[in-house]
């Protein structure tokens, strides 16, 4: 059993990183039956004790003492018993910022961070890309979608919005870490009559919760995300889709730009919910190649 082996010897980078990754190999789980898969998950407990990358800490002559070893085997088993890295560590990497995730909010995924390319591209594409913009996060959890924006765009307005209390929370938070300054609100984004009070932008970006609330998740995304954020009704897939579209008359402005994560599957009836005459509707896809997202462009 993984956290019964024994801490390493030897307390030098390579060696604790080492150590981390063979631990998770042993542990026989087909989870970790990938060493690049492993090695990763070794570089993010090992850069929650030390941010600094692997060569300086190895130029430095970095060793990790007896405290440090006894965190990252509590954290090492926590991972072997299936508990992704991120919660356990309780932070991810977003677009090069780092963001706390607690189980409050969904962790960052990587193809959300092409959602914010494709949002930044849409929206570099309209008249006056440089020009001050004011754009609006559906549903931000971790609020790392709304922070990327504002770091990559720093004289943009950035406004966002979840339902939970809790996430917003974790989502202001990062934001004062980061010093990176957003405006949070408390909303529900199904309520029509509260979302058109927040006024026209010239963006909306949106990863809402997608998933068929009779699909089967892996365990470390069932046991360890929060529903409120995965699922959608068995009936109502495009519940959040048809909510943003009848938004744009009003909240989005004649240019604007939308772009929403999607379930692969249902790409396709996004795109079809969301034609709009004199607009263009394109589905994009994600490096795994699956179409992941849908973008309208007003004009
Ligand atoms: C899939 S998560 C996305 C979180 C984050 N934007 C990301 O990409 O990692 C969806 C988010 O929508 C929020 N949410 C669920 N229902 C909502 C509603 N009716 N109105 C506003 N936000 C909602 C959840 O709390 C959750 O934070």
């Amino acid at each position: 059993m993984a956290h019964l082996r024994s801490l390493p010897a030897d307390n030098t980078d390579r060696s604790v990183r080492r150590w981390v990754k063979e631990t998770l190999i042993a542990s026989g789980d087909t989870m970790f039956a990938e060493e690049r898969e492993c090695a990763a998950i070794a570089d993010r407990l090992m850069a929650d004790l030390d941010p600094r990358s692997r060569l300086i800490l190895e130029a430095v002559e970095r060793r990790y003492d007896e405290g440090e070893l006894t965190t990252l085997q509590g954290n090492l088993n926590r991972v072997c018993k299936g508990e992704p890295v991120q919660r356990v560590v309780g932070w991810t990497e977003f677009r090069g910022l780092r963001v706390g995730c607690s189980g409050d909010v969904l962790i960052p995924r990587p193809e959300t961070e092409e959602v914010v390319q494709w949002f930044l591209e849409g929206m570099d594409m309209m008249e006056a890309p440089r020009s001050r913009k004011r754009v609006l996060d559906i549903g931000t959890g971790s609020g790392c979608v709304a922070l990327a924006i504002k770091a990559e765009r720093p004289h943009w307005d950035v406004v966002a919005v979840d339902i939970s209390e809790a996430a917003l929370a974790q989502a202001q938070a990062n934001g004062d870490r980061l010093n990176l300054k957003v405006e949070w609100k408390q909303m529900d984004a199904l309520n029509l009559e509260v979302m058109r009070d927040l006024g026209p932008f010239d963006g909306v970006v949106s990863n809402p919760p997608y998933i068929p609330q009779s699909e089967t998740l892996e365990p470390h995304v069932q046991d360890h995300e929060p529903g409120l954020a995965l699922f959608v009704p068995e009936s109502e897939p495009l519940l959040f889709y048809k909510a943003m579209f009848a938004m744009v008359p009003t909240c989005l402005s004649a240019a604007g730009v939308m772009v929403a994560e999607c379930h692969s599957e249902f790409t396709k009836s996004v795109a079809d919910c969301w034609k709009l005459e004199g607009a263009q509707v394109h589905l994009l896809s994600d490096l795994q190649g699956a179409e992941r997202a849908v973008r309208l462009v007003r004009s």
